[in-house]
Order: C-alpha cells, then sequence, then structure tokens
C-alpha cells in the first residue's frame, strides 16, 4: 500500500482536528483509498499540546528546515494562519519538493501568485479547499465540476461570526454590540474580531473563489468591503416589515460591461435560499450559464468541517498523479485588460432621519429625481417620539452607486431638513 507521510504546521482548532481526523480515520483510508496517511511531523510551539493530542515526542519538529529535510514528508499541511512566519514555512515546503494543502485565506489570497509559481517549478501540489468556507466543496466544484460553465455570478454568505451576530440581531432585536461581547463570551467572536466584522475575512475569500469563478486574477485591493458595525436593530426591523432579510454577502458578477466584487452588508428577499441560511452556517450561491444555479450550504468553519476540507485535499493530493494550477495568468496584480466595475446597479434602502415639518418629501424626492434615482417603496411612520423627527425609509429601483452616493451628500448637505442614517444595498 502506498504511504503518504504528512506534516502539520500549527496544531490549534484546525491543526487539532486534522491530526485527530488523520490518526482516527487512518484505517478508513487504507480501506477506501488504498493509502496509509502517516503523520510524520507536527510543528507545534507548544509541545505539552502536542503531547496532548498524542502526538509521539520523535515526531515534534524544532523547525521547519527539520521537516523540509524529512524524506518521509511528502505533503505540508498549513494551519497556523496569518501571513508570516506561514508564507516562509510553506515556500520553503514547496522549495523542498513537497506538495501544500493550507487553509489559509490570508496568505493564500494575498500570496497565491508566488505560492503557485514555487508550485509550479518544483512539479508540487498546491491544494486550499480549506481556505474558503470550510467544510464546504465550494473550490474543488468551481475547479472541477462547474469548469464547463461559465460562472455568471456568486454570492454568498461566507462568513460565520458575521451571519451569527446578524442571525440573533434578527431574532432577538439586540444591538451589534450586545450581541457581539457575547458571541466572544461563547467564543464564536474573536476577543479581536476586526477580521470578521469589517467583512477582510469574507473579501479574502471573494478574492480567491471569484479568481477561480471567472478564471482571472482578482486582487484583495479590487474587493469594494463594508463590514456589520454600523447596523442597527431599526435596520433589521425596518428590513422585515419591507420582506427582506439581512445578510453580509460577499456578491461577484462577470457581465459584458467587466467585474463587479463586493462585500457589504445586504438585503435579501425572505424567499431567497440564502435568507434560511443562518447562525454560524456558510452557502455559496453560483450561477452557471448552463448548469443554472447551485447552492452549497455547510460549516464554514470550526475544526472538523475545515478538517474534512483539509484531509480531502491531502487524498486527492496522494491520488492523482498530476496536479492542476490556476486557470488563468497568475500575477500579484489583476490583468490590465479586465475592467473592474466600481459604479454597480443595485436597489437601495436608504434610511433618513428627517424633521417633521412641511417639504421634507418633495425636497427629498427632489434630490432623488435629479440624480436620476426611483422609488420602489417607501415607509413613513411616526416613530412616537415627538421629537420633531421621523424618520424615513426609501427602496429604490436598481440605480447606480455612484448615483446614490451623491444624493447622500446632498441630503446630507440639506440637514435642516433630513439626515441619511443608514444606506444598504438589496437584491431584488
Ligand atoms: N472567522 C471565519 C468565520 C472562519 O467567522 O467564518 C474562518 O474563515
Amino acid at each position: 500500500m502506498k504511504k503518504v507521510g504528512v506534516a502539520i504546521l500549527g496544531l490549534g482548532v484546525v491543526g487539532g482536528g486534522t491530526y485527530k481526523m488523520l490518526t482516527e480515520h487512518r484505517e478508513f483510508y487504507q480501506q477506501t483509498q488504498e493509502i496509509d496517511i502517516v503523520v510524520e511531523n507536527v510543528l507545534e510551539r507548544d509541545k505539552q499540546k502536542a503531547l496532548a493530542l498524542g502526538v509521539q515526542e520523535s515526531k515534534i519538529a524544532s523547525n521547519i528546515a527539520e521537516i523540509c529535510s524529512n524524506p518521509d514528508v511528502d505533503i505540508v499541511i498549513e494551519v497556523m494562519g496569518g501571513v508570516e512566519p506561514a508564507r516562509t514555512f510553506v515556500l520553503s515546503a514547496l522549495n523542498a519538493g513537497k506538495s501544500v494543502v493550507t487553509s489559509n485565506k490570508e496568505l493564500f489570497c494575498k500570496y497565491n501568485h508566488e505560492l503557485e509559481k514555487a508550485a509550479r517549478k518544483n512539479n508540487c501540489g498546491l491544494f486550499y479547499e480549506a481556505s474558503c468556507v470550510g467544510g464546504v466543496p465550494v473550490i474543488r466544484a468551481l475547479l472541477d465540476n462547474l469548469q464547463g460553465n461559465k460562472v455568471l455570478s456568486m454570492m454568498g454568505i461566507i462568513n460565520g461570526t458575521t451571519n451569527y451576530i446578524l442571525t440573533k440581531m434578527t431574532d432577538e432585536g439586540a444591538s451589534y454590540e450586545e450581541v457581539l461581547k457575547d458571541a466572544q463570551k461563547l467564543g464564536y467572536a474573536e476577543a479581536n474580531p476586526t477580521a470578521d466584522v469589517e467583512g477582510y475575512d469574507a473579501a479574502y475569500k471573494l478574492s480567491i473563489l471569484s479568481s477561480l469563478a471567472f478564471h482571472t486574477k482578482i486582487p484583495f485591493g479590487k474587493i469594494h468591503r463594508e463590514g456589520i458595525t454600523k447596523i442597527t436593530p431599526a435596520d433589521i426591523q425596518y428590513g422585515k416589515q419591507l420582506g427582506y432579510v439581512l445578510k453580509l454577502l460577499a456578491i461577484g458578477k462577470n457581465t459584458e460591461d467587466g467585474i463587479e466584487v463586493r462585500v457589504h452588508p445586504t438585503y435579501i428577499k425572505k424567499s431567497h435560499p440564502l435568507a434560511s441560511v443562518n447562525d454560524s452556517y456558510n452557502a455559496v450561491y453560483i450561477t452557471g450559464d448552463c448548469v443554472e444555479d447551485v447552492m452549497l450550504y455547510g460549516r464554514g468553519a470550526g475544526a472538523m468541517p475545515t478538517a474534512s476540507a483539509i484531509v480531502g485535499d491531502v487524498i486527492y493530493c496522494a491520488t492523482h498523479p498530476t496536479f492542476r494550477y490556476s486557470t488563468f495568468k497568475n500575477t500579484a496584480e489583476a490583468d490590465p485588460a479586465v475592467k473592474f466595475i466600481d459604479n454597480f446597479k443595485s436597489a437601495y434602502y436608504i434610511r433618513l432621519d428627517a424633521h417633521d415639518k412641511t417639504g421634507v418629501l418633495a425636497k427629498v424626492s427632489s434630490i432623488f429625481s435629479r440624480h436620476n434615482i426611483s422609488v420602489a417603496q417607501m415607509i413613513q411612520e411616526d416613530d412616537g417620539k415627538e421629537d420633531g423627527h421621523v424618520p424615513l425609509v426609501f427602496i429604490t429601483h436598481m440605480t447606480k452607486e455612484k448615483s446614490v452616493m451623491k444624493a447622500v451628500d446632498d441630503i446630507n448637505a440639506t440637514s435642516e431638513i433630513a439626515e441619511v442614517v443608514s444606506v444598504i444595498r438589496v437584491v431584488s
């Protein structure tokens, strides 16, 4: 039976899960895959952590060089996270002729051109299913099963932390700050939640997924990114009233006019399949020109779901004689011939805090009309505060991003009339 030696860099939550899965399922893989996957080394600063997992002391490497020079190691699994030292370690492994499996979205998003160059040069595999949407096999779906399609668009809930927070805010009417605090206590959100709540994590993943889907390099810097920190219970409530659910969506579209890629809070109709993706679950909704709509749903994070993606890659690497790389020219920057659309079209939710006096609506309407914005729905309800202000909520027809932003500036410039409290895009 073919023996496959692996080394695991980092025994945190995901590394520990991967070690557990590989060791507990070893016989199962022998039977089903006819390969014997053996953990030959681990790299973990906390020796006690490794020993507690059951790693033999002799398998704990003291540095990356030891792993790179170990002839029994065929595949290096990088689950350390962050850019350095992960980048240096992965490059060392590839240059030593080891294939690499990584779960590191930030590293892969920012440096996949460099990693792929090293993998090609050394004829090694480079696998990254676990970098996007944890246990949900979206990378392989794009790389293999959907290759025959022109992917027209993708929309995803690809960050579990923000989906958990928005679900709780929706179900309980609680504020962002309250829910975040609870999520941190329960271990759903990091002590420093910036990468998740400001949309960086989702944007790293969207960069990787949309590059694959649209066969062209989509660098992180091309992605319009907004997080969920300004979302209020009032916005969620008004959305409900209008038949929408609020989600942090990652959206990629490949149109005749160019590519648009964006991560921002978005209202979607309650009837849309993504609207029922709740708590920390993730889903990606892909539309191909032939397959039509496909939705992949599951756990986007966590020790065992992410380990599932990693071990799937290890098995794929060990059972395929040749490796495939990107289907596009993988450079650091975008192809200059590709047009990116920043003035994208969408419907919008615009909430104003208006002075409760004659002429306010007429004034706001004239600003909308000046910027070619047509209103589809409106809510004007007395909030009972008797403070001389009323909330005004508008849903627009499809319009252009820059027109809305100019209208917002104009409304804010007439602050004796009204102020814009929130602007949220709507998928209609
Ligand atoms: N922090 C991520 C999330 C998981 O909340 O979805 C890993 O990408």
